[in-house]
């Protein structure tokens, strides 16, 4: 989940909590609640029986049989395209809707957003076959590409400079909770037959009508007014929303940050550049670790990741509930950490914990689970231990760390754009994972864990040397404070002279004026 940008809105303001503010910070929470509650529920309701005699018949014959290969049980490409469909939908939605942003506002994009979930659930919670049900994901999806651009950048503009960093960490929370909502709802639903899964699916509409009711009273945000030259409604709504008539600093700022950013004429082919390098090796390499540590494996598919154990339905989807717990609580001890241990101290402890976590997952399971029977109950409970401190360490590291270091790395002129790459790295790998699990599962066995560790270990050797502390570092210092003191990154500081853009800006501005 995408945290927060800066931007230039807010930057000057009093930090008043006007309903605007607390609106803003509402949005953040079913922003973050969809997107988790999307996340979680598709796990509860594939390993739902009902579920699976409606719409994936050939998997719910296979479960039945009862010497069929334990690893291969879910292997089927449709139950996976069913989870994985959300994801591909999101990664071209968040390109869409990054052009929607700017052209149309963030407020119309919210809503858009809102509408996809709300259509999305209906079609899930009524589907009526497989095609439906798809056709439902595929709006969720198209909801989450668009809450994840809209909400952050409508965020980081409405709110006052001194709550954004906090926003930022409650759309996060916010992620965890709705995954933990999505497995306590599997859970209560799966008990009742035959048509809980359509509650667990429909039930993603609660948030969705609260985020359409959020989106029809909200207000545009003034950086987006005065992004489309509105600039007297512009000032009159940043004196709503900031409840005072003396808004003349922000007012310029936000203005000059326009300007600035209108200067950059293309955002992307900047992100090309050598100065670039380092921020976006880095955000692109911290989304593709992050998804490949195996997490969403757990988050999508653990009450099937622990029935392929030997655990019965019920008790598998109380293991859910447990690593769900986890979760959201790892979450919390990541916002005390992450500004006093730092975030390298964070990103490699986790990395240490999940790889022997990972390994010793892997290593039970090549002992004692043979394609045929189950382990024993001690061990599956070891499992579920193994897999709750795996969670863990993720939760205060790699989870939230993988949002927030995108989106303090890079300089203004690229921000968005570079922030932008780093989301769409997570819906691709993530839209991997979802597609690919159960039949890696299949194919490899217990091997899928040694491989989710030793990518494990290269993503640690990969913070170890490569991912510099930021900590204490205010955003717009980076270059000076981080990548030229850096012992590998200073390199690429160096070689081009980093005032070059300005004076070719400079040059085209005094060119085009000779002209005229
Ligand atoms: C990841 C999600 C994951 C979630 C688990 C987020 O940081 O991007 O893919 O499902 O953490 O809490």
């Amino acid at each position: 989940m995408p945290a927060a940008m800066v931007v230039s809105g807010g930057a000057g303001a009093e930090g008043k909590t006007t309903v605007y503010v607390i609106v803003s910070a509402i949005m953040a929470a079913f922003g973050g609640l969809m997107f988790g509650y999307d996340n979680g529920i598709a796990g509860g309701v594939t390993s739902m029986d009902d579920f699976l005699e409606k719409f994936f018949h050939d998997v719910y014959e296979k479960k039945l049989k009862a010497h069929e290969n334990n690893y291969c049980k879910y292997d089927n490409q449709f139950l996976q395209l069913f989870t994985s469909s959300l994801y591909i939908s999101a990664l071209i939605f968040s390109f869409v809707a990054s052009f929607l942003c700017k052209k149309f506002g963030r407020r119309l994009t919210m809503r858009l957003a809102a509408v996809f979930f709300l259509v999305g659930a209906l079609l899930d919670g009524f589907a009526v076959n497989l095609p439906m049900l798809i056709i439902g994901r595929v709006l969720l999806g198209a909801g989450v590409g668009s809450a994840n651009q809209s909400v952050p950048l409508f965020i980081s503009e409405i709110a006052p400079a001194n709550i954004r960093g906090a926003l930022n960490i409650l759309f996060q929370l916010c992620v965890t909770i709705g995954i933990l909502v999505a497995n306590l709802v599997s859970y209560f639903v799966s008990k009742i037959h035959p048509y809980g899964w359509r509650i667990a699916l429909g039930l993603a509409g609660v948030p969705a009508v609260m985020l359409c009711l959020g989106s029809l009273v909200i207000t545009e945000t003034p950086t987006s007014l005065v992004e489309r030259e509105k600039f007297e409604e512009g000032r009159t709504t940043l004196m709503k929303i900031r409840d005072t008539a003396n808004v003349d600093t922000e007012f310029d700022q936000i203005v000059h940050a326009c300007e600035l950013a209108r200067q950059v004429k293309d955002p992307y082919g900047k992100l090309r550049k050598r100065p670039s390098r380092p921020p976006l090796v880095i955000s692109v390499f911290i989304q593709i670790f992050q998804q490949f540590t195996g997490i969403n494996a757990i988050m999508f598919y653990a009450p099937v990741l622990f029935q392929t154990v030997g655990f019965k339905n019920d008790a598998s989807l109380l293991s859910a509930v447990i690593t769900g717990l986890v979760n959201v609580f790892s979450t919390l001890v990541s916002i005390y950490a992450v500004d006093r241990a730092g975030r390298r101290a964070l990103l490699l402890q986790a990395a240490v914990q999940m790889f022997i976590s990972q390994s010793i997952i892997g290593i039970l399971l090549l002992k004692d689970l043979k394609p045929t029977g189950s382990l024993g109950h001690t061990e599956a409970i070891i499992i579920v231990l193994l897999v709750c401190l795996f969670v863990m360490s993720f939760a205060w590291s790699w989870g939230p760390l993988g949002w927030l270091i995108p989106s303090e790395t890079f300089p203004l002129e690229t921000r968005t754009s570079g922030f932008a790459c780093a989301v769409s790295s997570n819906m691709f790998c993530t839209f991997i994972i979802a597609q690919s699990f159960l039949s890696m599962l299949c194919a490899m066995q217990s091997g899928i864990f040694f491989f989710f560790a030793a990518w494990i270990l290269v993503m640690g050797l990969f913070a170890f040397f490569l991912i510099p502390e930021t900590k204490g570092v205010p955003v717009d210092d980076m270059i000076e404070r981080v990548w030229k003191k850096h012992w590998y990154w200073k390199r690429y500081m160096q070689d081009e002279d980093p005032d070059e853009d300005q004076k070719q800006s400079k040059l085209e501005m005094a060119q085009s004026s000779s002209r005229s």
